[in-house]
């Protein structure tokens, strides 16, 4: 214990642009940025400063951290801290809660394309028995080369907007072709990253099956032999392989994108080796790739094929026939604004993009705490009751383009269990498909597509605006603040595809944990 501090962790985060770059930002000069661990309960001490030469502002979001009684640490430009402005340091405090792998990442504009970071959290009552791989984890990133950060940023707030693209490469570790070398005859804990900006991917390993253990961060009931998982946008897994006893062997590790017609079939590959001696000559085109999810095995896997719980103390209350103390939906389109502006992503008929609070002098959070609501967005704030329990169902509808959009959406300060889903508009009495019988907690899930609209060769675009499926997620409303709910997909939720859970705010608390 040092100055009241229970094993204190302290990082420096330094943003700037890499090398002489103007579009592409690193943490510390390094890609991905450095790793976080800590074991649970302890603290995490992070200044993030800004060293851009441009006018950009900064902030950083600890993705799939609670924050419990530190909401004002969460990251998010505007609604819980003022973004950090050039040439400025912003000292984040929080507890290392819950355990599990996490993910950091910058919260402002596009940077979180190279602005990326591993968390882990370790439980020290609950050890792997498996060895880590020596790299750390694996974090899967999208990238577009030579394009503009800025100009993409701009592009897509344009009328009619500008797409951003499909991103022209894929990385493990921020590597094309990423090399792991593993010894034989010993059962390794991969984590995996979903650290895209766009892509949802699928990966696997020739000739090694995986066992998922984790998934966000929680234990799930072992899931043995899959051959290839399904990671989307802020979603983590935890899995073990198990490498064959021989002493050499050249395998293909695959990362490939799914969900995005466009882009189908880009994909990036790395190599696993046992042992350093394992001959590197093999040319990669003749290693023989590991089996990927196809379209059709993709969408089962991703709706009806989930996780359950490991832990009773992680079960959904009151189970699948008991009732939520309070229900929402949000409806997710395409639209035109009403204001003119544009296409935006809209939820409920708003629209909520950072620029509409850029005059903000200080975060709603802030406000909040001092009783003031005059700033709140009020069209994409949805307000929570003390310790109610919250069914969201987020309704997906098909985009401008016709097609039936995939989106992984992310929730902040909170984890939540997948009640239900179906096709078509939801209805509390039709169409439920309850979701296994103890579904895992987790804060990033693919919401429903259709395949139907999604494969439709003909898409109709006339018919936008027909349902595609929906998603029930339900939750315990047991951490005060201001929480984000969106779309991890950075250009979705740049462009709009986010809300606000203002919840419990009279007991906020807002404990400040000690700073020197
Ligand atoms: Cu990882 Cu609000 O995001
Ligand atoms: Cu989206």
């Amino acid at each position: 214990v040092v100055n009241g501090f229970m094993n204190l962790h302290e990082y420096n985060f330094t943003v700037a642009y890499a090398g002489n770059s103007t579009s592409v930002l690193l943490i510390n000069n390094q890609f991905p940025g450095p790793t976080i661990r800590a074991n649970l309960n302890d603290t995490i001490i992070v200044h993030v400063h800004n060293a851009l030469h441009t006018m950009e502002e900064v902030t950083i979001h600890f993705h799939g951290i609670l924050q419990q009684q530190t909401p004002q640490m969460d990251g998010v430009g505007f609604v819980t801290q003022m973004p950090i402005p050039n040439g400025r340091t912003f000292t984040h405090a929080f507890r290392a809660n819950p355990a599990g792998t996490h993910m950091y990442h910058s919260h402002a504009g596009l940077q979180a394309v190279t602005v990326f970071g591993t968390i882990i959290i370790d439980d020290p009552l609950r050890r792997w028995e498996a060895a880590e791989i020596p790299s750390g984890p694996i974090m899967f990133s999208d990238h577009w080369e030579g394009v503009d950060r800025l100009e993409q940023e701009a592009g897509l707030l344009e009328s009619p907007f500008k797409w951003e693209g499909e991103p022209s490469n894929l990385y493990m570790n921020g590597q094309r072709n990423f090399l792991l070398t593993l010894d034989p005859g010993e059962i390794y804990l991969l984590r995996l990253i979903g650290a895209t900006s766009l892509s949802t991917i699928v990966f696997g390993i020739t000739e090694h099956p995986m066992t998922v253990v984790e998934v966000d961060g929680k234990l799930v009931i072992p899931k043995p032999n899959i051959t290839s998982i399904e990671i989307a946008s802020g979603q983590r897994y935890a899995v073990l392989i198990e490498t064959k006893s021989q002493y050499s062997g050249v395998f293909a590790m695959q990362a490939a994108i799914r969900w995005r017609v466009a882009a189908a079939n880009s994909s990036c590959i790395g190599i696993l080796r046992y042992g350093v001696q394992s001959s590197l000559s093999t040319n990669l085109t003749s290693l023989e790739l590991p089996s990927l999810f196809n379209e059709t095995e993709l969408f089962l896997f991703a709706f009806r094929e989930r996780y359950q719980t490991l832990l009773k103390s992680e079960r959904m209350p009151p189970g699948h026939e008991g009732r939520a103390d309070t229900e929402f939906i949000l409806h997710t389109g395409q639209e035109y604004t009403p204001d003119g502006k544009g296409i935006r992503w809209l939820t409920n008929n708003a629209t909520f993009d950072m620029l509409r609070l850029k005059n903000l002098t200080t975060s709603l959070l802030m406000d909040l705490y001092h009783g003031n609501e005059q700033n709140l967005p009020h069209d994409v704030v949805y307000t929570l009751e003390h310790d109610q329990l919250v069914d969201i169902v987020v309704q997906n509808t098909v985009a401008l383009n016709g097609i039936c959009e995939s989106h992984p959406m992310h929730m902040h300060g909170h984890k939540f269990w997948i009640h239900s889903y179906g096709t078509g508009m939801y209805n509390a009495v039709h169409n439920i498909w309850p979701d296994r019988h103890d579904p895992v907690l987790r804060d990033s899930l693919m919401i429903y597509a259709s395949s139907y609209a999604y494969y439709s060769p003909n898409r109709n675009v006339s018919n936008h605006r027909m349902p595609c499926g929906w998603t029930k997620l339900r939750m315990i409303a047991n951490n005060p603040g201001l929480w984000m709910f969106h779309c991890h997909i950075g250009a979705h939720s740049f462009m709009g595809m986010n809300v606000l859970l203002k919840e419990d705010i009279e007991n906020l608390s807002m404990i400040y944990l000690k700073q020197n």
